[in-house]
């Protein structure tokens, strides 16, 4: 079973106090590589022995990790974390179930979920600098530069640049899933019914795709944004031909040094896919003045 959906199953047998401790080891997290012992139950406000009790359940469900020397400390893994978000997710009325993985990353996770409305969406957990408990062990001595609130920090921060892509994308008229909410390393947007473009075998109209795919590029870049990671793997398409660009946490800015090179690179990376795959003509450098310019079709 993934991450997400371990999370998903041991909420259902977390009480609110283990929900506060785990909240006061992410707290905790920021300072220390393991929160000790007495910090954890400073920060939750719970007594030693009621804490004690706890942490030994929390331990068995898999969702923390004691060390006990050189100090008594604790810290949390991926599926702890994807508990807390889940949580606030649904205490916060955005999410009621969590359905299955659609698209499993090395730096993301994305599952279908429904709203109370019964609205299907799509949940992506971040997982960057992702270490196992035996890493984060063998890296305690880089203490010092604070390495260990790295993949908690990164993750939160890569789903918060996503959103903020996503909302100024989706208030340009780009075509993106629309941004429904965000907690933690998490996004939740609408759930697109359609495929990656590297997944598509046939098209009956290659050039016109492209055309689209390219005009919301240039709605992009006209709106200050770049995508940058822009190829076959992060465009969608549905069955009648609707295209979206997904997976922004690493855009750029348009004013950005070298914007030119990075929106060339992108740009050039899906008109030589559809050079390849398709056979149109589209040079980059027609699909670059495409962007810059706007041509006619
Ligand atoms: N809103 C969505 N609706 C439906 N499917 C989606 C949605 N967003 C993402 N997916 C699916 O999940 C996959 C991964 O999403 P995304 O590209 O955003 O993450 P990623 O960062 O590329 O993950 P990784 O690079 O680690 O594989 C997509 O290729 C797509 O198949
Ligand atoms: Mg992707």
């Amino acid at each position: 079973m993934s991450s997400a959906e371990r999370a998903a199953q041991a909420l259902t047998q977390l009480e609110s106090y283990d929900l506060r401790i785990l909240q006061a080891i992410e707290l905790g997290m920021m300072q220390h590589e393991y929160v000790p012992f007495e910090e954890v139950a400073r920060i939750s406000g719970l007594n030693f022995s009621e804490l004690e009790f706890r942490l030994g359940n929390l331990d068995r469900l898999d969702l923390i990790y004691r060390q006990k020397e050189p100090y008594l400390g604790y810290i949390m893994n991926y599926t702890a974390y994807d508990c807390l978000a889940l949580n606030a997710l649904v205490k916060g009325g955005t999410l009621e179930a969590l359905g299955p993985p659609v698209g499993m990353g090395k730096e993301a996770d994305v599952y279908e979920a429904m709203m109370p409305s019964k609205r299907k969406v799509a949940v992506k957990f971040h997982r960057l600098g992702r270490t196992s408990f035996r890493d984060t062990r063998r890296k305690r001595d880089y203490n010092a530069d604070r390495r260990h609130i790295s993949w908690l920090y990164q993750s939160r921060l890569a789903a918060e640049s996503e959103f903020r892509a996503l909302k100024a994308m989706h208030g340009a008229g780009v075509a993106v899933p629309e941004p429904i909410d965000q907690n933690r390393h998490t996004v939740t947007m609408e759930y697109l019914e359609a495929v990656q473009l590297s997944d598509v075998t046939e098209l009956d109209e290659p050039r016109e795709l492209l055309l689209d795919i390219l005009e919301n590029v240039r709605k992009a870049y006209e709106a200050g944004v770049i995508h940058t990671d822009l190829s076959e793997y992060n465009v969608m398409v549905n069955a009648e031909g609707r295209v979206w660009l997904i997976d922004w946490p690493q855009y750029t800015a348009s004013s950005h040094t070298n914007a030119e090179e990075i929106l060339s690179r992108d740009v050039g990376n899906v008109a030589y896919y559809f050079q390849r795959k398709y056979r149109t003509d589209m040079t980059v450098e027609e699909a670059v003045a495409y962007v810059k310019k706007g041509l006619s079709r």
